[in-house]
């Protein structure tokens, strides 16, 4: 009879190829590697690929998602300018989901009964990776290894590797643990996790130094969006896929971009995080430009706590959820009319809006100005604040009455 079959989400690193080995010898499997490009850097993914067969994997497969990943995923991810706990872009956490819909597919198209991770038991990506798999194919059985195994250390788990005629890793271990894809970079352990070290320079890819040379001058750039995405920059109509590349080079030479902050993960920890996401926050930041221009006030403070929301329900892993689509359903609403430009400057870490416009800009001049064209109708501003201030008023006769002047 045929052995069942796993497909296991590789990355080529030790613990997904000691993954290939520990499930056949534990489980009894055979191994289906999959290898999802969602715009790592740094990898030949063909040699990674190649990799999983020399291990053992009956198949493997590299799947290059990234246009897909641009359109279904980041689009909606800047339309909810998208930060967790108000900082984190949620890079990772944006491309579990794409993988785990790629992984699930595959297992289908194969007949694979069980998928395979290799996260850790500590993390908030093996909750991704378990909930959006059970939403998509609530039957399919998960296997963590990392999770299950023995090899408490690095070393141990190499010297399994070894005696298997596993490729272990002959250069001395990159102390940090790296996740990276287009919406930038995630950098975790060796020295940073010590909330008080600063984190050295040689983690960053992206951004230069704010105090070094390349950002002597500022730099420019016009985003043009419609309906809520960029299309056009400094006029030239470019795909959101370029103008995150585009948007990296330039906010990265000037500094910006870069994130260091303590972050409470779903299992209950804080850990200490750096990012480098520089076209990442420079398009939120100037989606966000935008819209205060474009969107009436009650939506906009409306979408602010939404946008909270949908940050902290994918940050959960709850991609495929029904709150989660009913949010996109919202959000997508909310987009119909941002549509326009921003004019940004980068200069020595930072990046402002320093210009919007927009055909459905709901800003009027006349009612802004203090000049002789000024619309607004200053006298109606007595009748609106005695209204509106009116349960105040009632409520400090009142306490003057009981003889509690002064207190709250
Ligand atoms: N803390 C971030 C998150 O939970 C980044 C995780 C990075 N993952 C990794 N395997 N290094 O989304």
């Amino acid at each position: 009879m045929a052995r069942s079959k796993c497909l296991l989400a590789y990355s080529g690193g030790l613990d997904t190829s000691v993954a290939i080995k520990w499930i056949q010898e534990n489980y009894g499997l055979d191994v289906i590697a999959l290898v999802v490009d969602v715009g790592q850097e740094r990898q030949d993914l063909d040699f990674v690929r190649e990799k999983a067969l020399s291990i053992g994997a009956v198949e493997s497969t590299c799947k290059d998602v990234r246009e897909e990943y641009v359109n279904d995923y980041l689009s909606r991810a800047l339309k909810a300018n998208a930060l967790y706990e108000n900082k984190y872009p949620l890079v990772s956490a944006l491309s579990r989901p794409i993988i785990v819909k790629h992984l699930v597919d595959e297992a289908h198209e194969c007949g694979a009964g069980y998928i395979a991770h290799g996260c850790t038991g500590k993390g908030n990506d093996q909750v991704r990776f378990e909930v959006g798999i059970a939403a998509l194919d609530p039957d399919i059985q998960v296997l963590a290894p990392v999770r299950e195994w023995d090899l408490k250390t690095r070393e141990q788990e190499m010297d399994w590797a070894a005696e298997r005629g596993i490729p272990v890793p002959t250069t001395k271990a990159n102390p940090y643990s790296i996740d990276d894809n287009l919406w930038g970079r995630a950098i975790e352990c060796g020295v940073l996790e010590d909330p008080w070290v600063e984190p050295p320079d040689d983690i960053y890819t992206l951004t230069s130094d704010a105090r070094g040379e390349t950002c002597g001058e500022p730099g420019y750039a016009v985003i043009s969006f419609e309906q809520g995405l960029p299309v056009a920059l400094d006029g030239e109509p470019t795909g959101f896929h370029e103008i995150i590349n585009r948007m990296n080079e330039l906010a990265g030479k000037h500094g910006f971009g870069r994130i260091d902050m303590i972050e409470n993960r779903l299992v209950g920890l804080k850990s200490r995080e750096v990012y480098e996401v520089p076209g990442a926050l420079t398009l939120i930041t100037a989606h966000k430009a935008l819209e205060d221009l474009c969107l009436e006030r009650e939506l906009l403070h409306y979408k602010l706590g939404v946008e909270q929301k949908w940050s902290e329900l994918v940050y959960n892993g709850m991609w495929f959820s029904p709150l989660k689509e009913a949010l996109d359903g919202f959000i997508e609403t909310t987009q119909q009319l941002v549509t326009g430009d921003v004019r940004l400057r980068f200069f020595k870490g930072s990046c402002v809006t320093v210009g919007r416009r927009s055909p459905y800009s709901l800003y009027d001049y006349d009612l802004a100005t203090y000049d002789a064209s000024d619309s607004f109708d200053h006298r109606a501003a007595k009748g609106f604040i005695d209204l509106h201030g009116l349960p105040i008023k009632v409520w400090a006769h009142q306490r003057r009455k009981v003889g509690k002047e002064g207190e709250v």
